[in-house]
């Protein structure tokens, strides 16, 4: 069997390939190679968090960069994650064929404050599609204007807000989501973007997938998935949260 053969039973059985642990180009390269295309890939690497306290700020915009070109042969639209004030450059980072399309912010009001100053309430995304790419705003319709959309008489489909407002689920305890990932994002905020980004059943790709947020949006909303990341302790977190096994290749 080959290695997209595996990968697809799996996708086929339970709506989820995760893969073996595994650096994000070594992934993108393993896609890339089985020529497997995604509609969407959701890149949530871990942030500098503003000025160049993980890796030196060139070294992260290196980094970005590449994340983005090599993301961008394998699928059509991308998701790029960090704090407002690291990510804000790299709107001018959009790869081969892209664009940059929406600056998109997810607000929290929840989060205590720990230093003095303004306090954290928002995490931003930014939105890079190929060109020709078509976004999905009809999922947002309620009934009604589903019926209007369906008969062609709606003249616009009107979209939902750049800013999503959900609440932090880190550090809160008693939330059903958590699973104890650092850094685990709401599914509350990836159903949107998936919802805006895919068609029924294409697959979003997330190379840096943490606890798997990724998965449960795509599966919960009728989307595929395949999921990976480089530390073995969130490949097995992931595992349990969706109740499917990684693959073997
Ligand atoms: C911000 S978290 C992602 C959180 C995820 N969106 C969620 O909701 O659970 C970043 C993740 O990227 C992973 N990561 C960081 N550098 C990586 C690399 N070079 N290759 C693969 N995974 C990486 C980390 O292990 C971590 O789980």
């Amino acid at each position: 069997m080959s290695v997209k053969d595996i990968i697809f039973e799996s996708i086929d059985k339970q709506g989820v390939a995760i893969l073996p642990p595994m650096d994000v180009f070594d992934s993108i390269n393993l896609l890339k190679t089985e020529q497997i295309h995604v509609a969407c890939t959701m890149l949530d690497p871990w942030y500098n968090k503003g000025k160049g306290d993980v890796l030196p700020t060139d070294e992260y915009d290196a980094f970005i960069q590449q994340l983005l070109e090599n993301s961008g042969e394998i699928s059509d639209l991308l998701y790029l994650w960090g704090f407002p004030e690291v990510i804000g450059p790299y709107v001018r980072y959009a790869p081969k064929d892209f664009y940059m399309v929406s600056w998109l912010t997810w607000y929290y009001k929840n989060c205590p404050s720990v230093i003095r100053g303004w306090r954290s309430s928002q995490n931003a995304c930014i939105q890079f599609m190929r060109h020709g790419y078509a976004l999905h705003p009809e999922h947002f319709l309620n009934e009604t204007q589903k019926e209007k959309f369906e008969s062609g008489k709606m003249r616009f489909v009107p979209g939902p807000p750049s800013v999503i407002e959900s609440p932090l689920i880190i550090g809160f305890v008693g939330k059903k989501e958590q699973t104890g990932h650092p850094s685990q994002k709401p599914e509350a905020v990836f159903d949107k973007l998936l919802l805006m980004a895919m068609a029924d059943n294409q697959i979003v790709f997330d190379p840096m997938a943490g606890s798997g947020t990724t998965g449960a949006s795509a599966t919960k909303n009728g989307f595929r998935a395949i999921l990976c990341d480089k530390n073995e302790e969130y490949i097995s977190l992931m595992e349990n949260r969706l109740n499917v096994k990684r693959i073997s290749i």
